[in-house]
């Protein structure tokens, strides 16, 4: 309704980190972000997004201009309520169903069509993170694939500080525990490693 939402406890900083990492590394790059409070870096194209289908929408407007790496670390949610009502919702019984329905996957979107870019995910996990993370990667068809334990505290969302594990096909490097901009640097020149590789 007009004063309430449902949300998670992502900041955007490891996003951010990633998209100054990328920058450092020499590419131009689109930072498509949800609603945040910490400033953008430099140097970058920044689109704002509100919702998943947003979210979907200037990915795939990105990706169609041209883009080698792609790189998913938003924390999407996977359901949005059925419906938004205009007014505030009034109080009335001891309990209330909300019904949500799926929102689209823009990682798993992107990583499907026919001219995707290389492709990295992030998986956040609080139990099995390798199992699932390496499920999602073959699920959504990535070349890599970030996990991170969101239960440690300290870590994941919202810290200053991360540590991820990355699996791609047939090999995984873990890094971390660290500020989460020296894991987007090392992470990037990891991914660039893999992405040249890609290339030939
Ligand atoms: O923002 P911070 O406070 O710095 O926290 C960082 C982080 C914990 C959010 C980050 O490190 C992280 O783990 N990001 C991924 C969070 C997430 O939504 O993970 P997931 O396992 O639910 O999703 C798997 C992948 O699918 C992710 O790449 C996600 O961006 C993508 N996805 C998910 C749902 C959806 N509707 N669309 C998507 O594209």
């Amino acid at each position: 309704d007009p004063v309430r939402y449902i949300s998670n406890h992502s900041s955007g900083k490891m996003g951010y980190a990633l998209a100054a990492a990328a920058r450092d590394a020499g590419a131009e790059v689109v930072l498509i972000s949800g609603p945040v409070a910490i400033p953008a870096p430099s140097g970058v194209e920044v689109r704002n997004v509100t919702t998943a289908a947003d979210m979907l929408q200037a990915s795939s407007e990105a990706v169609d201009a041209g883009c080698d790496l792609f790189i998913a670390s938003a924390a999407v949610a996977d359901y949005r309520p059925q419906s938004c009502e205009a007014d505030k919702i009034k109080k009335t019984s001891e309990q209330m169903a909300l019904p949500l329905v799926r929102n689209p996957d823009t990682l798993a979107t992107i990583a499907a069509r026919a001219d995707a870019p290389f492709t990295v995910g992030f998986a956040a996990e609080t139990t099995d993170v390798a199992r699932y993370a390496i499920d999602k990667m073959q699920r959504k068809k990535l070349r890599m694939i970030v996990a991170n334990d969101v239960s440690v505290p300290g870590l994941g969302f919202n810290s200053d500080n991360n540590a991820v594990t990355v699996f791609w096909p047939d090999g995984q490097a873990s890094i971390g525990p660290d500020s989460k901009q020296r894991i987007a640097d090392r992470l990037m020149v990891l991914i660039g490693d893999h992405l040249d590789q890609a290339a030939g």
